[in-house]
């Protein structure tokens, strides 16, 4: 007779192959053990991230040019709660209590990516996140539209897309403006790219070959690899870049067929004065390390959203 773990793993292989055939799930109830943990853990992450660039966005609108600037940077805060609050909405089928996970979790708890754990210094800052660093999360989120196997999560995400398209533009439309305006403004604008550019490589994660999870793969909660989004990336942000007169450290090569990286990740940050060492490599032990503890901004951030002093100091 076989065991109970040889009859759950058949299960969990009939689920894989059902999903391949083009099967969609639509309730938890259909759902396998190992399905529904790896799709509530990318669900999870994907609203932690979301509100974890609320607090990043504060310094724009202080520094936002005009009351027109301030409105785009607030009225980008409210897409992004937003998007937080259709996966909250999701997550309560799983079990989540939207009030403890949002505002009484430990920061340490928070599941979030390097990325957007740096509060922008200023409003070019600002643009520079929307124009690569959004780019670099709606390519994630686009995929999940697009692929993922649990219907109601991938139909959510159309709005979601839909906004973080716009963010992109206006990301772009604002770095090509600050490129054009003075040699001061392109200058801030490439120190910023310098500082983003890394932090969007590593967005994307592990490379395929040292991932040992492929679950999501596995389940289609997810249909592109970490390297397979990373290349699409780079053949949206070097093309822009160099359109725009910016510098980034990869290019296309014409022998290989893709894009390639002209540095070997993963490299030293410094948090402090936010630069990168090309000279000095890291191991991907100690990469991980230093995404799993967050950047020294994300407690103070966090808390910042969970005691709400937002709206006190919003306009000052
Ligand atoms: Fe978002
Ligand atoms: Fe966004």
């Amino acid at each position: 007779m076989d065991s109970e773990v040889a009859i759950d793993e058949r299960r969990e292989r009939a689920l894989q192959e059902r999903i391949k055939a083009g099967f969609v799930l639509e309730d938890p109830s259909e759902m396998t053990p190992r399905y529904r943990d790896v799709l509530v853990n990318t669900i999870h992450i994907a609203a932690d991230l979301e509100v974890m660039v609320l607090p990043t966005y504060l310094p724009a609108i202080r520094t936002a040019p005009t009351l027109e600037d301030k409105i785009a940077v607030a009225a980008a805060c409210q897409d992004e709660l937003g998007h937080a609050q259709v996966m909250y909405r999701i997550l309560e089928d799983f079990g989540y209590n939207t009030h403890e996970f949002l505002l009484e979790r430990e920061p340490s708890e928070w599941r979030t990516f390097q990325m957007v754990e740096f509060p922008h210094q200023d409003y070019i800052e600002f643009v520079v996140s929307l124009c690569f660093g959004d780019r670099a999360g709606y390519i994630t989120t686009l995929d999940l539209e697009h692929n993922c196997s649990f219907g109601p999560f991938a139909r959510s995400l159309r709005k979601v897309n839909f906004e973080e398209q716009f963010h992109v533009s206006h990301g772009e439309r604002w770095v090509k403006f600050f490129c054009n305006q003075s040699p001061e403004t392109k200058r801030r604008v490439q120190e910023a790219v310098d500082f983003y550019f890394p932090l969007c490589v590593g967005w994307f994660g592990l490379p395929d070959n040292l991932k040992k999870r492929t679950d999501q793969l596995a389940y289609k909660i997810r249909g592109a690899s970490n390297d397979e989004m990373r290349q699409l990336y780079l053949s949206r942000i070097v093309p822009f870049a160099e359109r725009v007169g910016l510098k980034v450290p990869a290019h296309f090569d014409e022998s290989l067929n893709k894009y390639v990286l002209e540095y070997e990740p993963p490299i030293y940050l410094d948090e402090a004065t936010r630069k990168w060492d090309y000279s000095r490599r890291i191991t991907w032990e100690e990469q991980q390390k230093i995404w799993k503890r967050g950047s020294p901004h994300k407690p103070s951030s966090i808390r910042r959203l969970q005691v709400e002093v937002w709206g006190e100091s919003l306009w000052s």
